[in-house]
C-alpha cells in the first residue's frame, strides 16, 4: 500500500457529467515513515473534490474496500432521495460496488457541499476515520468578479486521534455519548498548513466542518471575514464578523482582504462549551491554531469585498401550526420525541410542495446540531421573520429552542433529520421523514 495522499485533488465535470470512481479504503497516511492508518477515498484525504454545475448529473461508482459495510450520502444538494441517488438506506457489504446517479437540477443554488458515509451505526466511525469529500456547483457567486477573481481556498476540518498502533483509536461508550473529538486537527488533511495571501488581495475560504463531533469557532487573527454564503449558498449581502462557529456538517464561505502588515497570521479556533455529560469536551478548553495565513507578494488588481450578492427570498409564513422537535438525551439513549431512530418506521410525514416551520427543542444538556435531507431550510426569528440565508445544519444550543422553515420541493421519497454530532445520530437521535404528494 502506497502513503494516502493529504490535501486535494479536484474532478471537475465535463458535457453535464462527472463520472467518478471512489474505493473507500483504509491506507497509511501522515507525514512520511508514519504508521497512521487513515480511511480514505481512492487513498485521499480528504477525498477528491467534485466539480460541478447546476443541471450535472454525478455518475459515481463506490467500491467499498473496508472491512464493514459502507455507503454514500450528498450531504446539502437538492437532489432526489431515493433509488440510486442520495438515499441512506442503501448499503453496499464489504468487497462490493454501489452505482450512483444523481441528477442536480438546473435551477441549483452554486454553494459548497460535502459527501461522506451515512450507515445508521458505522457514520460516525467512518467520518471520524477520514472519509469525506467536497462537492462544489458552480453558480452566481462564482461569476462575480470580486470573487472570480479572488485566490480560492479549501478549508476542510478534521480531528482525528490514532491508538498505539497507528489505528484511528475507536471510542468508548463514554466518548461516543459526549461525541468522539480527536487531537489531531487537520486542515484538508494536513496539521497546521500556510495559505499564502497577496497584499490587497481577496482570497475566498470555502470551510467545511468535516468532524465527526468537534465545534471550531473560527477566528482570523487580525482580519475579519467578510461572509458570503452559508450551507445551501450565497447570502444576499457580506455579513462582516469576528468570529463564525462552524458546528459539524456545516459549511461557510468567506472572504479575507489582505489588509494588513506583510507577515504571519493565524487561523485559530476559540474555545466554545458545546456541553457534556460530566466530560470536559475537546473543543470547550482552549484556542487552537489551524492554519497560518503568509502574506507573499501583493496584488496589483485591488477587488473590494463586493457588497450585492446573489438575491436570497425569504420563505413566506406557512398556515399549518408548527411541528415540535424534541431533541433529549435519556438513559443512555439519544431520542428525537422520545424514540430512537428505527428505519422501518416513518415518523414525519408531509407533503410535496408545502411550506413547514419545525420548532427544534432541544431538552439536554447538550447542544445538538439538527441537519435535514433533501430541501435546505431558512432560520426563523422571534417575530417569525425567515432568515435571508439557506442552511441544512442549525445548532440548537443545550436548553434552547429553534425554529426553522422548510419547502418539500421537487421530490418525493424517505429520507432523515438528524444530529450531526454523528455519535448521537448513530446512538439513534435520527428520524425519517416521508415526502408525499
Ligand atoms: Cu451530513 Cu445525514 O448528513
Ligand atoms: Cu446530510
Ligand atoms: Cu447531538
Amino acid at each position: 500500500m502506497s502513503a494516502a495522499a493529504l490535501g486535494a485533488s479536484v474532478s471537475r465535470s465535463a458535457g453535464g457529467f462527472l463520472d467518478v470512481f471512489l474505493e473507500a479504503r483504509p491506507e497509511p497516511g501522515g507525514s512520511a515513515g508514519s504508521a497512521r492508518q487513515m480511511l480514505t477515498y481512492n487513498g485521499l484525504m480528504p477525498g477528491p473534490t467534485l466539480e460541478t454545475r447546476a443541471g450535472d448529473t454525478l455518475r459515481l461508482r463506490l467500491k467499498n474496500s473496508l472491512s464493514e459495510a459502507t455507503n454514500l450520502h450528498f450531504h446539502g444538494l437538492h437532489v432526489s432521495p431515493i433509488g440510486n441517488a442520495d438515499n441512506p438506506f442503501l448499503s453496499a457489504p464489504p468487497g462490493e460496488i454501489l452505482e450512483y446517479e444523481v441528477k442536480i437540477p438546473d435551477n441549483h443554488p452554486g454553494g459548497t457541499f460535502w459527501y461522506h458515509p451515512h450507515l445508521h451505526g458505522t457514520t460516525a466511525r467512518q467520518v471520524f476515520g477520514g472519509l469525506s469529500g467536497l462537492i462544489i456547483v458552480r453558480g452566481e457567486l462564482d461569476s462575480l468578479p470580486e470573487i472570480a477573481s479572488s485566490d480560492e481556498q479549501l478549508l476542510i476540518l478534521k480531528d482525528f486521534s490514532f491508538d498505539r498502533t497507528g489505528r484511528i483509536h475507536d471510542a468508548n461508550p463514554m466518548e461516543r455519548i459526549q461525541g468522539r473529538e480527536g487531537n489531531v486537527i487537520t486542515v484538508n488533511g494536513k496539521t497546521m498548513p500556510f495559505f499564502a495571501i497577496q497584499r490587497n488581495g481577496l482570497t475566498r475560504f470555502r470551510a467545511l466542518n468535516a468532524s465527526a463531533s468537534r465545534y471550531y469557532r473560527l477566528r482570523v487573527e487580525e482580519h475579519p471575514m467578510a461572509i458570503i454564503a452559508t450551507d445551501g449558498g450565497a447570502l444576499p449581502r457580506v455579513d462582516w464578523v469576528e468570529d463564525l462557529l462552524v458546528v459539524p456538517g456545516q459549511r461557510a464561505e468567506f472572504l479575507i482582504q489582505g489588509i494588513r502588515s506583510p507577515g504571519v497570521y493565524r487561523i485559530l479556533s476559540l474555545p466554545y462549551d458545546r456541553g457534556s455529560m460530566g466530560m470536559g469536551g475537546g473543543s470547550a478548553a482552549a484556542s487552537t491554531v489551524l492554519a497560518q495565513l503568509a502574506y507573499l507578494g501583493s496584488s496589483d488588481t485591488n477587488f473590494p469585498v463586493p457588497d450585492q450578492l446573489p438575491d436570497v427570498a425569504p420563505l413566506p409564513m406557512p398556515t399549518e401550526p408548527a411541528r415540535t422537535f424534541y431533541l433529549e438525551e435519556r438513559m443512555m439513549g439519544f431520542k428525537i420525541n422520545g424514540r430512537a431512530f428505527d428505519a422501518n418506521r416513518i415518523d414525519t410525514v408531509v407533503r410535496l410542495e408545502t411550506l413547514e416551520d419545525w420548532e427544534l427543542i432541544n431538552l439536554s444538556g447538550m447542544d445538538h446540531p439538527f441537519h435535514v435531507h433533501t430541501n435546505a431550510f431558512q432560520l426563523v426569528d422571534s417575530g417569525g421573520l425567515a432568515e435571508r440565508a439557506w442552511r441544512d445544519v442549525v445548532n440548537v444550543p443545550r436548553g434552547t429552542r429553534r425554529r426553522i422553515r422548510l419547502r418539500f420541493s421537487d421530490y418525493t421519497g424517505r429520507t432523515v433529520y438528524h444530529c450531526h454530532i454523528l455519535d448521537h445520530e448513530d446512538l439513534g437521535m435520527m428520524g425519517t421523514l416521508r415526502i408525499g404528494n
